[in-house]
């Protein structure tokens, strides 16, 4: 174990077990008490069998022994149910307290953090990392404290009836520990082959299943079916091979607790014949090999956990200690006066060595409307993440109203500045559900004032379900055009005073675009459009053009279109289209 796993292992104990050490306390009061009782009862019935041997029993003994093991046993039971109680049921809240914090600090990452973590990572670390340390907080340190009372408990007992017979008896036990940890390591690894080979199985075929239109249109289905088949089968394989290790557990096992009880046989049944030992005793000794078995099996399973849990433990608070790339204040230094937006000297890379953005300078007052233009690639996206502190720029500032985002509260500033990405994303909800996504608070007067701002209100209400409409997985049962004004809406509902539209409007007819246009300018936020469409862009107040990472012309329409190349040919291009487009309707 390294230093690392040791201090988390610390850590876990002083954050999570610590506050809870009342509980802990008692559950071990409990496991004490039960295998008390279970130690203490084969000791009656020892005396009982010695009673009726000597031909000394009588109606009256046989009752109360009969009763005090019935006792007992009915304690041990009980105490053992306490004992799960307190310790496991710690261990379930322990576990939610674990995801909860798991969950918070996911939430405190930057967007970096999620380019370079793929959701199913993730999700393994907040389902089996967390599901190896609550086995190691719940039935671990229960049955460690398990083993311990009922060693110890055992032992004496055993020692005081016949030192000779229990050192042999206990010969073989070890290999019990062993053979537990060996077989149990094969398959729990086993067992995450079967659980790893079914997630990759279910993970294609939803994949399949969400792109069955593509699969459809590129005669792609026999492809699918043999690699599924392939799947399927290598899935079977797994899980007969975890069945088999399954099957050898249990008889090896019993193996050894047989060679045990056949020693205890071989030299009790010797020393009782010596006159030595008397035949309870001998009784004893078989029920005491009985209740020795598990215990000592549970060592060797419980290393296999602390293993296991020790490195989910690693991952976890690797994660948990991940400090996120952007800090935001608690509250805003200062809330800016106007809502002008400064770009100054702007550089920005993802990766070191590749450029992405460089020396960005620009100014937009207040209520403008903002036209950004670009070859595919060259940072459009990336300087609306900039500007939205989803990434912090590696040199220069950005500002609203001349106060510097870093100054602003994440609430704050998300309130301030909305994105409407290039790929609406939207949740299985209904439409409703997924506009309040931009407000939670908004009434449903609000949301349709947003509908109809997008464009979309009329659509909307001739669906049989109309606000309740649910819109299938990331939208499936709308068309990319009704995903897209879905996403300004949602974005419009919050009522923000900079919108950021990225490429938002490519899936809508240009006479519903200027529809939406004109709404927005009734808003008089500040607007920045990205578009590949000149029609979009040319009648803003202000037009950019940004190539590879620099922007290499800004002013009016009229202005930028005779001093960019790109931008004149482009114009050039559209226009042409345009026009064969009138000419030529039916070509
Ligand atoms: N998360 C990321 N990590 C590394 N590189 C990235 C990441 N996101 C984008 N890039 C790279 O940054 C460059 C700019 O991407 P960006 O999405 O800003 O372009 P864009 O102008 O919006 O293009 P488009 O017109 O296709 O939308 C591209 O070369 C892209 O490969
Ligand atoms: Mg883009």
């Amino acid at each position: 174990m390294t230093n690392q796993t040791r201090t988390n292992f610390q850590r876990l104990a002083q954050q999570y077990l610590a506050p809870r050490w009342v509980v802990l306390a008692l559950g071990g009061i409990f496991v004490t008490l039960s295998n008390l009782c279970s130690a203490y009862y084969p000791r009656i019935i020892g005396q009982t069998v010695d009673t009726i041997a000597r031909g000394a029993a009588t109606w009256e003994s046989m009752l109360g022994n009969i009763t005090a093991v019935l006792l007992l046993t009915i304690g041990s039971g009980m105490f053992m149910f306490a004992t799960r109680k307190t310790v496991i049921v710690t261990s379930r809240k322990i576990e939610y307290e674990l995801r909860r914090d798991f969950l918070a600090a996911l939430e405190r990452q930057s967007q970096r953090f999620y380019d370079r973590m793929p959701t199913g990572v993730l999700m393994a670390h907040a389902t089996n990392d967390i599901a190896a340390v609550r086995e190691f907080l719940g039935p671990a340190i229960m049955y460690s404290a398990n083993t311990l009372t009922t060693f110890a408990f055992v032992l004496v007992l055993m020692l005081s009836l016949d030192p000779l017979v229990t050192a042999c008896a206990l010969l073989p036990l070890p290999f019990v520990a062993l053979s537990t940890y060996r077989i149990g390591k094969r398959i729990y690894i086993a067992s995450r082959h079967v659980q790893e080979e079914f997630s990759e199985l279910v993970r294609h075929a939803q994949e399949a299943f969400s792109g069955i239109r593509i699969i459809r249109a590129f005669v792609r289905e026999g492809y699918e079916e043999s690699l599924f088949t392939t799947q399927s089968n290598q899935y079977i394989t797994s899980n007969l091979r975890l069945a088999r290790l399954q099957a050898l557990f249990m008889p090896s096992m019993m193996l050894l607790v047989g060679s045990s009880q056949l020693i205890v046989l071989l030299v009790g049944g010797w020393r009782v014949a010596a006159g030595t030992m008397s035949v309870g005793s001998l009784a004893q000794f078989f029920i005491y090999i009985g209740q020795l078995i598990w215990p000592i099996a549970a060592i060797g399973w419980v290393t296999g956990i602390v293993q296991r849990s020790a490195a989910s433990l690693d991952r976890l608070y690797a994660i948990m200690d991940e400090q996120p790339e952007l800090s935001f204040p608690m509250h805003s230094a200062q809330l800016p006066r106007s809502f002008a937006i400064g770009c100054m000297h702007v550089s920005f890379r993802y990766v070191p060595g590749r450029p992405i953005l460089e020396d960005v300078t620009f100014r937009l007052e207040e209520g403008m409307h903002v036209g950004i233009v670009g070859p595919i690639g060259s940072g459009k996206s990336t300087l609306v993440y900039l500007l939205a502190r989803l990434y912090d720029p590696d040199s220069g500032a950005i500002t609203i109203g001349n106060v510097p985002l870093q100054m602003l509260s994440m609430e704050d500033l998300r309130n301030l500045v909305c994105v409407v990405p290039q790929e609406p994303f939207l949740f299985s909800m209904t439409i409703a559900d997924n506009i309040r996504v931009g407000n939670p608070n908004a009434s449903d007067a609000e949301v349709l004032r947003a509908l109809e701002r997008a464009e979309i209100a009329e659509e909307v209400l001739r669906f049989p379900q109309q606000l309740h409409t649910v819109v299938g997985e990331r939208g499936i049962l709308l068309s990319g055009g009704q995903r897209q004004r879905l996403a300004i809406a949602r974005a419009l509902v919050g009522q923000p005073r900079i919108l950021l539209l990225d490429d938002a409007l490519s899936a809508v007819d240009t006479a519903t675009e200027r529809h939406i246009q004109a709404e927005l300018r009734a808003l008089h936020c500040t607007t920045i459009i990205v578009s590949h469409r000149i029609s979009t862009i040319e009648h803003c107040d202000w037009v950019m053009v940004l190539e590879n990472g620099r922007i290499t012309a800004q002013g009016t329409h009229a202005e930028v279109l005779a001093t960019s190349s790109f931008y004149r040919t482009l114009y050039d291009r559209q226009q042409l289209e345009h026009r064969l487009n009138v000419e030529l309707p039916n070509a």
